[in-house]
């Protein structure tokens, strides 16, 4: 089965073609993010608009370089949330008007799925079940896969998500939007003994997370440095490389207990903040102390991409699942 996955629900146009027998044929990313930088954020106005310049083009460049020949294509299946309204409905129409106008199946699909079933588009991939730690802007959850679609949520954050109190603390420390990645580069420049920051909720049982805390502690510490005198650029490294250890120490503690609490010897990490080197080194650690084993998507599929959606798409288009014909999904909001 050919799959066209089509992704636009938040900064990110991402068309991919995923064959069920024969994999990835094609994929293609347009990343707004440029175009966003200069507001400090995404605006979700500006971004629906880009989706709607950028979404065709990008379909026909995947379709070209896929060359399906006579047969085309099967079915098509987008990200129906969660995600900015506006810009999940482009994909919707997009996907339900092709679907109408080709006369094959469309499926409507969970954001947060495509992540935690992204390193299954990887040659070595886990096999079920694993415990996933998914990391985005909008996320921070552990989750028990068992199977496609038996999901336990077993801890979440109950207020910012990880990705989103890097972009905060960025912000803080002057560095542009996205603030991830800029911040794990300013780290790599800090010391590690200067400052330290709390690892919240980790001084009692359990598998939820807390982040904005973090940020609160990391506001004070740039003003008391400020008000001595002593904001120069190695402190706002120490800051950061303060905050990253912070963030990072308290998702591993989190997936340390996670793997006992399950007893499983696989995790998989996805969601952006999986991109981050220092979280991996450490995960790579306490995986080997444990006889487990980390896997996580490549690169450019621990972010938002059409690939992830394509294959969980598929998945579910091979079970039977289909959108009830004309009646396109946008839900913005979606446990
Ligand atoms: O999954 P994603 O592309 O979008 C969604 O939120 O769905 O994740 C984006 C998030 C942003 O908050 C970004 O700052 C963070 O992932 N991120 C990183 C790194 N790369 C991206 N955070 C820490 N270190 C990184 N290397
Ligand atoms: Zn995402």
């Amino acid at each position: 089965m050919r799959v066209l996955g089509i992704e636009t629900s938040c900064d990110e146009t991402g068309v991919a073609l995923f064959d069920t027998e024969r994999g990835l044929l094609a994929d293609a990313l347009y990343s707004q993010v440029a175009m966003h930088a200069e507001y400090g954020g995404v605006v979700p106005e500006l971004a629906s608009r880009d989706h709607t310049r950028r979404l065709l083009p990008l379909i026909q460049q995947v379709l070209d370089e896929a060359d399906l020949g006579r047969h085309g294509l099967d079915a098509i299946a987008y990200t129906a949330g969660p995600g900015l309204v506006g810009a999940l409905m482009v994909g919707a129409a997009t996907a339900h008007g092709m679907a109408r106008a080709l006369g094959i199946p469309v499926l409507g699909v969970h954001h947060m799925e495509g992540h935690l079933l992204a390193p299954m588009l990887e040659q070595d991939r886990p096999e079920f079940p694993f415990v996933a730690l998914l990391v985005s802007g909008g996320h921070t959850q552990l989750v028990e896969v068992r199977a496609l679609g038996r999901y336990t949520l077993l801890g979440e954050s109950v207020d910012d998500a990880a990705g989103e109190a890097f972009d905060k603390a960025a912000k803080m420390l002057g560095l542009d939007y996205p603030g991830g990645p800029q911040v794990a580069r300013l780290a790599e420049h800090g010391d590690p003994g200067r400052l330290r920051f709390p690892r919240p909720m980790t001084d009692r049982p359990g598998l939820d997370f807390s982040f904005s805390g973090l940020k609160t502690h990391t506001l004070t510490a740039i003003r008391t440095l400020e008000a001595e005198g002593a904001l120069d650029d190695q402190a706002r490294a120490d800051v950061a490389r303060a905050f990253e250890e912070a963030v990072v120490d308290t998702l591993v503690i989190k997936c340390r207990r996670a793997l006992d609490q399950t007893g499983l010897k696989r995790l998989v990490v996805a969601g952006g903040v999986s991109a981050n080197t220092r979280l991996r080194e450490r995960l790579e650690r306490e995986c080997a102390r444990r006889a487990a084993r980390a896997y996580y998507p490549r690169g450019r599929f621990c972010t938002d991409n059409g690939a992830m959606i394509a294959y969980v798409g598929a998945q579910r288009l091979l079970a039977g699942e289909r959108d009830e014909q004309g009646v396109m999904k946008a839900v913005p909001r979606w446990p």
